[in-house]
């Protein structure tokens, strides 16, 4: 299949020296913790929940959630549906949401209310990339890898059409394919 290259935003080494940082400041930050529950979003946090939990230096558990907002369209329909819910029992636990992008904010704050309700001890955010021009709805991201411009990107487990995932930079879409009102998802 025929892939545009992307033009690379955020390289291989810049992104692998953030998440180490963000390791670090996870890895002081839940010291204390008895019970650590990393929540990855599917699809697009697979890679870096694989590179962050290995700078996370702390026992914990690792379970995924699998929501979706936008069909196939560019456009957020604002209604975040579940395909896959958690195994993991999640009360009394220090639960850290481990997210590719922050755009609308939609998925997250409804994946955080969703989860809110399950009585963990804690709730917070970790998301690589944040767009704050393109929020929505407000929502709290205790720790961010890197704020980006109004950009669709793809790579490092996000994908343009399910493509691109699979890259170990972040690049963005020649502009004649990123302005085509097609191909999302999550
Ligand atoms: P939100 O609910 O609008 O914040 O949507 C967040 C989700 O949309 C992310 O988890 C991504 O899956 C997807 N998304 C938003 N912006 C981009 C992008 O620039 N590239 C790839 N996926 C994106
Ligand atoms: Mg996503």
């Amino acid at each position: 299949m025929l892939q545009p290259p992307l033009q690379v935003l955020i390289s291989a080494a810049t992104i692998q020296q953030r998440v180490a940082q963000l390791g670090a400041t996870l890895t002081a930050h839940y010291q204390a913790s008895e019970a650590l529950l990393l929540v990855g979003l599917l699809r697009g946090s697979f890679m870096f929940m694989a590179d962050l939990c290995r700078h996370i230096a702390l026992p914990h558990e690792i379970d995924f959630i699998m929501a979706t907002s936008y069909g196939q369209q560019t456009q957020s329909s604002g209604q975040v549906r579940l395909l896959k819910d958690l195994e993991s029992e999640v009360a009394n636990k220090d639960l850290l949401i481990v997210e590719d992008i922050v755009d609308s904010g939609r998925t997250l704050s409804q994946i955080q209310a969703l989860l809110q309700q399950r009585s963990p001890k804690s709730l917070a955010i970790c998301a690589l990339l944040d767009k704050p021009s393109r929020r929505l709805v407000e929502v709290d991201v205790q720790w961010c890898g890197f704020t980006i411009p109004d950009h669709f990107v793809a790579g490092y487990g996000l994908d343009y059409a399910q493509q691109y995932r699979h890259l170990d930079f972040i690049g963005v879409l020649p502009p004649d394919i990123s302005s085509q009102e097609s191909g999302i998802g999550g």
